[in-house]
């Protein structure tokens, strides 16, 4: 059973709730000092197993910037983990020091193991290529911020939408709120998921697929840049084909619409030209630092709001199936039950999304 305030997926939080962190972001924004009490004597564990720069300073950033304290690793080979510590105890015991646990970690669905035998709330920073959250919580207080609104929007999204877990977690959010339309700028071999897919189809919003942002620019209220995530290639080889396929430049943004925001989740590589970032609509530097607002009020809800009591795992146990994504939690993590969901002719590992068919 789940007793905490678990932030895995979105969806773990009502869209009401959403609006509530949204809101309370932009109340700390006009008046941090208002808030710099209010985690007094708290404390959060940051445990993250991959690089990040602005997702683990932000968090850390927000909760001393609450009155609250900080602990953990930005690198797993300075602890436990070096010497085989299992997933499984290293969260038991760092959720037993701790009232919030944010953790990056390379596998898809590590958050939710976390949070399987967790004493404390978890929030995902990022689980592999799957899901990242707080990042979408950021992106939804830029867009409320930037063009007033989170509905009837025209969104582009552009570069590595197969691995790029910032684009899964907003389409998914953005899907829930009226008139979305998503255009999915990439390559075949770097679109959206079908999961993914399924879930704006599920909302009844649309999308379209191109390959080139030329073709649509002059479309969009918002164009979301990614990084080709270079660290979830199978081989070099493919990386370098994929790589530099699209830049935005300052030439490309003269047929976009004077209105139109530029966001990326950062860290950039060369997908954004630098001269870009002088021209008012770039919103990600903007964008990265809401990035701290955010957090603080999630750190604040997650703290206060009267956690549901649910189970973590709805599906059916098959511990004879092995979910076929050698990226998936359960391939090195051998104690976690092998839960789907059952769809007649598919399993749908509870971890990480993967499809397996019967
Ligand atoms: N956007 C984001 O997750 O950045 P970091 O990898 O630097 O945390």
């Amino acid at each position: 059973m789940d007793n905490f305030n678990n932030l895995i997926d979105m969806d773990d939080y009502t869209v009401s709730q959403w609006n509530e962190i949204i809101s309370l972001a932009e109340k700390i924004k006009a008046n941090p000092m208002e808030y710099s009490e209010k985690c007094r004597g708290k404390i959060m564990a940051t445990l993250f197993y991959e690089p990040s720069t602005r997702t683990q300073m932000s968090f850390q950033a927000a909760m001393i910037r609450l009155g609250g304290n900080i602990i953990g690793f930005d690198n797993p080979n300075n602890s436990s983990v070096a010497k085989g510590e299992s997933l499984k105890d290293t969260v038991k015991i760092v959720s037993s020091y701790s009232d919030i646990l944010v953790m990056r970690h390379s596998q898809e669905g590590s958050a939710k193991a976390a949070a399987l035998c967790a004493d404390c709330h978890i929030i995902n920073a990022g689980d592999g290529g799957h899901l990242h959250p707080t990042q979408t919580l950021t992106d939804l207080l830029t867009l409320k911020t930037e063009l007033g609104r989170l509905d009837n929007l025209t969104v582009g999204l552009c570069g590595d939408l197969k691995y790029g877990r910032t684009t899964h977690s907003l389409v998914k959010a953005l899907s829930s709120f009226p008139n979305n339309r998503f255009v999915l700028i990439s390559t075949p071999s770097l679109a959206l998921p079908s999961y993914i897919k399924d879930v704006i189809r599920a909302h009844g919003s649309n999308f379209t697929e191109v390959d080139t942002i030329d073709e649509t620019i002059k479309d969009l209220d918002m164009l979301y840049m990614t990084r080709i995530q270079r660290e979830r290639f199978a081989s070099s080889e493919e990386y370098e084909r994929q790589k530099d396929v699209y830049c935005l430049t300052k030439a490309k943004m003269q047929y976009a619409r004077p209105d139109m925001i530029v966001m990326h989740p950062l860290p950039r590589v060369n997908e954004i030209e630098v001269a870009v970032d002088d021209d008012p609509r770039a919103a990600y530097f903007r964008q990265a630092n809401n990035g701290m607002y955010v957090r603080m009020a999630l750190i604040l809800f997650t703290l206060t709001e009267k956690p549901k009591i649910r189970p973590l795992l709805i599906g059916e146990i098959h511990n004879n199936v092995c979910c076929t994504n050698p990226k998936c939690v359960t391939q090195t993590e051998k104690y976690l039950p092998h839960s789907f969901i059952n769809r007649g002719d598919i399993l749908i590992c509870e971890y990480c999304d993967e499809r397996i068919l019967l």
